[in-house]
């Protein structure tokens, strides 16, 4: 009884999470001053929200506080069609969900295995000086866009989620960066954003969006991974980060129109703040990648010297 009570907490928290829930009735918010339902309060309600692999985290860009690796190219099968998408104003994000589901996958990208995209939402602060959850040596880009997708070995999202894998979900944060003109590869998304933005639970289907057309040129760069966690309650730990280097161009007009919702949410923060890194390992694949500076190799060139002094005592004395 125990057990099946906690299953459905957790799916029910997952509900939240994924669809974002809304209004009066809302579980928890992003208000920091909220003593009851801000983020200091998560974790007493969400008792994962306190773990020690949360996420989002700050990635820093200095070689000697990360593990190195070559980067390995992505398979993102059917990125770059013009597929349909739920677009939903949740109140908290504008957030995109794939309707045929299954037919966009990624694969490759050193993730292990091969994951189906659900969906995709925004994260964005009240002004551009905030808004991505992750940050880059405690810098904040204006926005920032996750890909969530689900591990393809498990048939349903609750499967995944009652697996507690710590790759039951991968997700793929890319961030936006100012620039002076409109970026027309955004046009569709920020249209459809537009569509539903005037009132809260509004949707619109069938939307049409290409996501190739704003991320195939970022998607080609160096990304950070680690072991995390959802960037909402419950924040179960069972997400596999990629962070991608590269940000997207956007304009701030292009901002304003995302962030002006008609409803009462205009002007807020709709991002966690970062977590500790604590003792998880974080990679940089690197599309330069060369061992000097990294984390690993310090350890790899000891190996490599303890094999040669090896090697010289073989061919001295025998
Ligand atoms: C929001 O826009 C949609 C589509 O234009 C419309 O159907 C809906 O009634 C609007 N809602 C409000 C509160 O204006
Ligand atoms: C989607 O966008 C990509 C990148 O711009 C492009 O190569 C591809 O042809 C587009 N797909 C369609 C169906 O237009």
């Amino acid at each position: 009884m125990m057990h099946k009570n906690f299953l459905l907490f957790t799916l029910a928290a997952l509900a939240v999470t994924l669809c974002f829930a809304d209004d009066d009735s809302e579980p928890w918010n992003y208000v920091i001053a909220d003593k009851s339902k801000g983020p200091d309060s998560w974790s007493t309600h969400f008792e994962e929200c306190g773990g020690s692999k949360n996420s989002p985290i700050d990635l820093p860009t200095s070689k000697d506080e990360l593990y190195g690796e070559k980067a390995v190219g992505w398979d993102m099968h059917k990125w770059n069609k013009f597929n349909d998408w739920t677009v939903l104003n949740n109140h908290y994000t504008v957030k995109f969900s794939l309707e045929n589901e299954g037919i966009m996958t990624t694969k490759g990208g050193a993730l292990g295995a091969n994951y189906e995209v659900l969906q995709f939402h925004l994260h964005w602060g009240a002004n551009n000086r905030k808004g991505s959850e992750h940050l880059v040596d405690g810098k904040s880009y204006p926005m920032e866009l996750h890909f969530v997708h689900k591990n393809e070995k498990f048939t349903t999202v609750q499967d995944a989620v009652s697996s507690g894998d710590s790759d039951a979900f991968a997700a793929l944060g890319f961030f936006f960066e100012l620039q002076e003109e409109d970026n027309p590869d955004l046009d569709d998304l920020v249209e459809a954003v537009k569509a539903v933005r005037n009132e809260t639970n509004y949707q619109e289907s069938g939307v049409k969006v290409n996501v190739s057309e704003f991320v195939s040129s970022a998607s080609r760069s160096s990304y950070y991974r680690y072991f995390g966690g959802l960037t909402t309650p419950g924040c179960q730990e069972i997400v596999l980060w990629t962070v991608f280097t590269e940000p997207i161009g956007i304009s701030a007009d292009q901002m304003e129109i995302i962030r002006t919702q008609d409803d009462n949410s205009y002007g807020v923060d709709f991002f966690r703040e970062v977590q500790l890194l604590g003792s998880r390992p974080l990679t940089l694949y690197d599309t330069n990648y060369s061992p000097e500076g990294y984390l690993n190799s310090a350890e790899t060139f000891q190996i490599f010297n303890f094999l040669t002094f090896i090697s010289l005592l073989i061919t001295r004395f025998f």
